[in-house]
């Protein structure tokens, strides 16, 4: 059962490799490997165009590469382990090629910093995630001989005038970062150690990125932000505008912008925080067709005082009362969360309270996982991690097993409807068939007659697993 997975980014895309011709390629080639969020992705691009820009060509083969960055993910230990032990082969190419450059990059960098030019001895570069900019004079250093480290956290970087190089090869579904870092301090999560404090991306060079990728083909961009619904422009935390001469753009008025980029582009976003989702975003939703009827907010506990412990900012009665508001707002809106199973102190009641809550709204997916102990946050420093790793287990199994159900109800609940389907891509099962979702989110799979990659086409949904329809084009 697989259960590791981030949000938005694919298992079968952990790990992948970059691929892209620079312009004017000077020789020097890298391989660069990302794990984790979509957030990590998204600065993978901005990594391969600084670099690019620098004259580097990527490659996918790892051991024809001068340079070898893996961008790295913090959440959990086992995400972590999987890295170590990438590493572990990579010293082994090192070791016949001395003259490789080994960097890593993102939250694993920010948390471990040095340590890790200590620890992992192969390593040479370490950098954050607001130094990439950094990037091309780091690698001199190390050509230098030298190691190189870069982990200073920005107050305002956001890589806003970098266009991202697009690494994803379907051209069809892209990622917008908008705003980075967070200031939310869940007691059980490394995020606002990894990354910083929040910050906003301008609102003009998100929609001149969206318009850019719509004119390239692209016909779905996910905006992006650990915290999304605290987006704001030209305003403080407080909500006091800064320049009384400039406008404020708040995330319900920054959806609307990009909304009008093109009818045909659709908008995706995530991550929601229950805490700070506001009815004005589900009225953006609502009010335009082209922003898809999903919406992802994470629960995490369905128990009000678990909910306090991991310092969530909200109880379960005001997550609900979000639930409802979506329904309301938004009828037929897909809703998807995360769950942490074992967490600090979780009885057994306050574990079923979370299955009472699944019950409650009916997701139609969830990502699940059990929780792992980070250095640093508030529940290492606070609590004991003291659930059991049977209980852990047991408990995330039964979670696991009640989404299942769910999922498969509401895919059932969709046979015999009609949905526009995007064309993401050829299904990896069938050359004759294709892969694509519907407005809601929905993985549906389908004869591809004369689809192509990049259309909308309506499907007439006939059958589904619990992870995807199957249809045919009417
Ligand atoms: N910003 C997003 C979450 C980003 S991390 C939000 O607030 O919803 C993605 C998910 O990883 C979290 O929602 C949480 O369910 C999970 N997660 C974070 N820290 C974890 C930990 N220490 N152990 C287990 N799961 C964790
Ligand atoms: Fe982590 Fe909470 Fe911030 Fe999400 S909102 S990134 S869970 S601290
Ligand atoms: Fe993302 Fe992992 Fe960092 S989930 S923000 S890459 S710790």
């Amino acid at each position: 059962m697989s259960v590791t997975l981030n949000k938005d980014v694919d298992e079968n895309r952990q790990g992948e490799a970059i691929e892209m011709e620079g312009k004017k390629p000077t020789g020097k080639k890298l391989y660069l490997e990302s794990y984790g969020c979509a957030m990590n992705f998204s600065d993978s691009e901005v990594v391969a165009s600084i670099l690019i820009d620098k004259g580097f060509t990527t490659t996918k083969d790892q051991t024809d590469a001068d340079v070898v960055l893996i961008n790295t993910c913090s959440i959990r230990e086992n995400a972590e382990q999987r890295i170590r032990n990438r590493l572990s082969q990579f010293n082994k190419a090192k070791k016949q090629r001395p003259g490789m450059v080994i960097g890593i990059l993102g939250c694993m960098a920010e948390r471990l910093k040095k340590d890790l030019l200590e620890e992992e001895k192969l390593v040479d570069l370490v950098v954050g995630p607001d130094a990439y900019r950094d990037l091309p004079g780091l690698i001199e250093e190390v050509d230098g001989g030298q190691k190189a480290v870069n982990v200073l956290l920005s107050r305002d970087e956001t890589y806003a005038d970098i266009n991202p190089v697009r690494l994803d090869k379907n051209g069809v579904t892209g990622f917008v970062s908008i705003t980075r870092g967070c200031d939310n301090m869940c007691s059980f999560c490394v995020v606002p150690f990894t990354r910083g404090r929040e910050r906003s991306r301008d609102p003009h060079t998100i929609v001149r990125e969206c318009a850019d990728l719509f004119e390239a083909g692209y016909r779905e961009v996910t905006l992006l932000g650990q915290n999304v619904d605290s987006y704001r422009w030209n305003m403080t935390s407080k909500g006091e505008i800064k320049d009384p001469e400039k406008p404020t753009t708040n995330f319900a008025q920054l959806m609307e912008m990009v909304a009008e980029v093109n009818p045909k582009l659709r908008i995706r976003f995530s991550t929601s925080h229950p805490k700070d989702m506001t009815d004005d975003v589900l009225h953006a939703v609502a009010k335009h067709k082209n922003i898809c009827n999903y919406i992802h907010l994470p629960v995490q506990s369905g128990n009000t005082d678990m909910l306090k412990r991991m310092n969530r900012g909200y109880s379960r009665e005001w997550y609900m009362n979000r639930i409802d508001a979506i329904k309301r707002i938004i009828p037929e809106c897909g809703i998807s969360t995360d769950i942490i199973s074992g967490f600090c102190g979780e009885t057994e009641e306050e574990h079923q309270d979370t299955l009472s809550m699944m019950r409650e709204v009916e997701y139609d997916s969830a990502y699940m996982y059990k929780y792992s102990e980070r250095p640093k946050t508030l529940a290492e420093r606070k609590f004991e991690d003291d659930v059991p790793e049977e209980i852990k287990q047991k408990r995330l199994e039964e979670v696991i097993t009640l989404q299942h159900e769910h999922s498969l109800k509401i895919n059932k609940a969709q046979i015999g409807k009609v949905e526009e389907v995007l064309v993401e891509r050829v299904s990896p099962r069938s050359e004759e068939q294709m892969l694509g979702r519907t407005d809601r989110n929905h993985k549906v799979i389908f004869d591809r007659e004369d689809s192509k990659i990049g259309d909308y086409v309506m499907v007439e949904i006939t059958d589904c697993s619990k992870a995807s329809l199957r249809g045919v084009i009417v």
